[in-house]
This record gives structure tokens, sequence and C-alpha cells, in this order.
């Protein structure tokens, strides 16, 4: 595995930060790239009043010369606008003045609020959930958007869309090979949806349905889908666990905020079928191995298959809720209602975004893995040389 990705940052603190180590020398990467997939991350109908605060913008503090990698790790910093309305909790150095206002002593179920609490012995899970929030899902899509350019100068494109908000389901699609066409298509539908949703007639339902959860002071969840075409086969290893693509989406996708299940292609629906409904026929047209269906999801045996890769992420609704559950006060044990903070009432459009910067992340250290190199010429040269090969068969 070739790149390495850390990311820094409290969510009212004064940034968060990506390093992004391994990305060769030599690839080109514009900053609107960047801006554009930070201000993807921030829309959707069903945000909070932060994001109104937020308007995301990178900073590279290395790594980049020119607007080209150097090969060196990226610094990728975007800050956060809010720490100006919390220094007085928040400074690196000054002790905090405004703390009990801000404490967090009512645990949100749902949150990391009791469990960072106890593990970190504290009455107050401020520290915990600075941390734990969602806010550091920008510098993953900062980072992501490095990613999507290596897939790109690669030939290999990817978006992420929302499936499902609450129990309003858009229409399905069938990511077969040869169809790249239509996929760009949705993709366009996708980005003029206010729930980046590609079935128009579902998304209505989905801004409706997200109306009514707020009215009720609650939230939803629901499924984002991420499609990958041009992807090469081969990609992944068969051969140990910890590298199979399979499960590395898994945990890519699993560890972003409120993620609760992933699936690849038919994923748990397969579970209930036969064999011959689920697994794809192979054929062959002469030119290349062709699959009619892919309900593999672009994976079999840990390795791409050349079809496209299709992963999916279940979000729970989100937990802080303006109607709260029953909690407990951290230190006096006495009931109360969990606490409220500022917060979105459904974030799945938003974690479409997050997801496909996270597949990004798999996609390209897969690729590097079997094409790597210093330079992006070198990548570049053995996957011309790989597909070559392929052609050959
Ligand atoms: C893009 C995005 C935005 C989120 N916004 C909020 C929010 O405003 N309020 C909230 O309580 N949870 C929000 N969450 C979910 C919490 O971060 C998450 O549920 C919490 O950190 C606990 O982690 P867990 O759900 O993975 O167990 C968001 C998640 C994502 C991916």
């Amino acid at each position: 595995m070739r790149l390495r990705l850390a990311t820094a940052g409290e969510s009212h603190g004064p940034g968060v930060v990506a390093v992004l180590d391994g990305v060769p020398h030599g690839l080109r990467v514009e900053r609107e790239a960047i801006d554009r997939d930070l201000r993807r991350r921030q829309g959707g109908y069903g945000r909070g009043g932060r994001m109104k605060i937020e308007h995301d913008e990178v900073e590279v503090l290395a790594g980049l010369r020119g607007g080209v990698t150097l090969g060196s790790p990226l610094a990728l910093l975007v800050r956060n606008r809010d720490f100006d309305n919390w220094r007085d909790v928040m400074d690196p150095f000054a002790p905090p003045t405004g703390e009990r206002a801000k404490a967090i002593t009512r645990p949100r179920p749902g949150h990391v609020d009791l469990a960072g609490a106890l593990k970190l012995g504290l009455g107050d899970a401020r520290d915990a959930l600075e941390r734990s929030s969602a806010r550091s899902t920008a510098a993953r899509v900062a980072a992501g958007a490095v990613c999507k350019a290596l897939l790109a100068a690669c030939r290999i494109e990817l978006f992420g869309h929302v499936a499902s908000i609450g129990d309003v389901f858009a229409m399905q699609h069938d990511f077969v090979d040869g169809k790249e066409a239509d996929f760009a298509a949705l993709r366009e539908t996708t980005e003029a949806s206010e729930v980046r949703c590609a079935d128009p007639s579902a998304s209505q339902q989905m801004v409706d349905a997200v109306k009514q959860a707020q009215r009720d002071g609650d939230s939803l969840g629901g499924v984002v889908e991420v499609v990958a075409w041009g992807v090469p086969p081969g990609l992944g290893s068969h051969a140990e666990w910890s590298e199979r693509l399979d499960g590395r989406l898994a945990l890519a996708l699993m560890s972003i905020q409120a993620i609760k299940g992933v699936e690849v292609g038919a994923g748990f629906a397969a579970a209930h079928k036969r064999g011959s409904q689920v697994h794809d026929p192979i054929g062959h047209d002469g030119r290349r191995f062709v699959r009619p269906t892919n309900r593999a999801g672009g994976i079999e045996g840990g390795l791409t298959n050349g079809a496209p890769v299709v992963a999916r992420a279940a979000m729970k609704p989100i937990p802080t809720l303006a109607r709260p559950l029953p909690s407990v006060d951290l230190v006096s044990k006495q009931p109360f209602d969990a606490q409220k903070e500022r917060t979105d009432s459904c974030a799945v459009p938003a974690a479409a975004v997050v997801a496909e910067a996270a597949v990004a992340f798999v996609l390209a250290d897969a690729l590097l893995d079997k094409m790597g190199g210093d330079t992006m010429r070198e990548v570049l040269d053995r996957l011309a040389a790989y597909e070559a090969q392929l052609a050959a068969r």
C-alpha cells in the first residue's frame, strides 16, 4: 500500500489538515478541483447552520509547486471560520474561559459523548467530540480530490450519489461495462440535485422527507453509492486479507462518521439469492472479456475485474436531535434530555461526497500498488504497458 493519509483537526479548532504521502512526482493538481469538492461536501438539503458559516477552501502547505506534485508529502489545510466564535473555548494555548458554556455534560445517544467521556475520564465530552466530529471529513475530501486527479490522469472516473434517504429510494442503475456515457449523464443529474440524487422525482420526495423530519425535531439517514469506471482489472490483492480491495473499501467507507454498513455490488441482497442469480456470466466479444451484468460490483477475489466498481454505504440518522432522547448528566447521573448542539438534520448528500473521496483514496492506492513509480510518467508508462498486455490476450 503506497498512499498514507493522516488527518488532524478539531471541529471548532483553527482548521482541519490532511497529510497525504505517496503521491508520485508530476501530477497536476488544480486548486479549483479541491475547492469544488469541498463545496460539494458542504452542500445538500438538510445541513445545519454551520455550513452557512464555513466557506471551505484549501491551503496547500507542502508537496506542490506550480500546481504539480513534488513527490513529497502533501499537507492540505482547511481553516474553520467558526473558530473565531470558539476562541474562548478552543484556543490552542490560551486557557479556556467559555468552557462551561460549551460543556457537553448530557451525552447524546448515538454520538461519541458517553463512550468518549468514559474513555478519557471526563465529566465534559467536549475533548472527545471535537475530534470525533464529521468536520474532519473536509480533510478526507481535500485529500480525495488529489486522489481523483491521479485517477483521472489514468482515465478512471468516479462519483458518489444518494441511493436513499429515510424510506425514499432512488431508481437503481446497473453499472455495467460499456455504459460509461450513461454514468456521466447520471453524474450530471446528481450534481443538479439538491440531495445529490440522480433520480429527479425521488430527489423531491427526499427533500420533503427531510423537511418533515425537521418539523418533527428529528433526523434522517440513508444510503450512498459510489461508482468508478475505467478501472483496470487486477487492482487489489487475492493473496492477503488486508490487501483485498473489498476489505480496503469497507474500512475506508465504514470509517466515515455515521456509516454503519458497507456493500460491494449486490451486497446483502446476494445472501438471499441463488448463485445462478448472483454471479455475472463471462463472455468474450472477440476483443475482450465482457460481463453482461455487474452484481459483483467490479470486484472478484479481492481484485478489480475490469467492470465498474460499485460500493454502497449506509448512514444512520444524525444523532443530535432537536427533540432529544433521554440521557443523564455525566457527573450527577440525574436524568435529563440529551444535549442540543447546532446540527445537520440530514447529511446523506454530504456523505456521498465523503464516500467518493474514500473510494478515490483506495483506488488510487491500489493503482499505485500495481503501476507505482516515483513519477507520474512511470505510472502512465506502466499502465500503458499493462493495457497493451491485456489487449494482446
Ligand atoms: C458529513 C457528515 C455530517 C454530519 N453532521 C452531523 C451533525 O451535524 N450532527 C451530528 O450529531 N452528527 C453528524 N454526523 C454524524 C456524527 O459525526 C457521528 O454520528 C458521530 O461522530 C458518532 O460516530 P458514529 O455514528 O460513526 O458512531 C455527520 C456525519 C457526516 C458524515
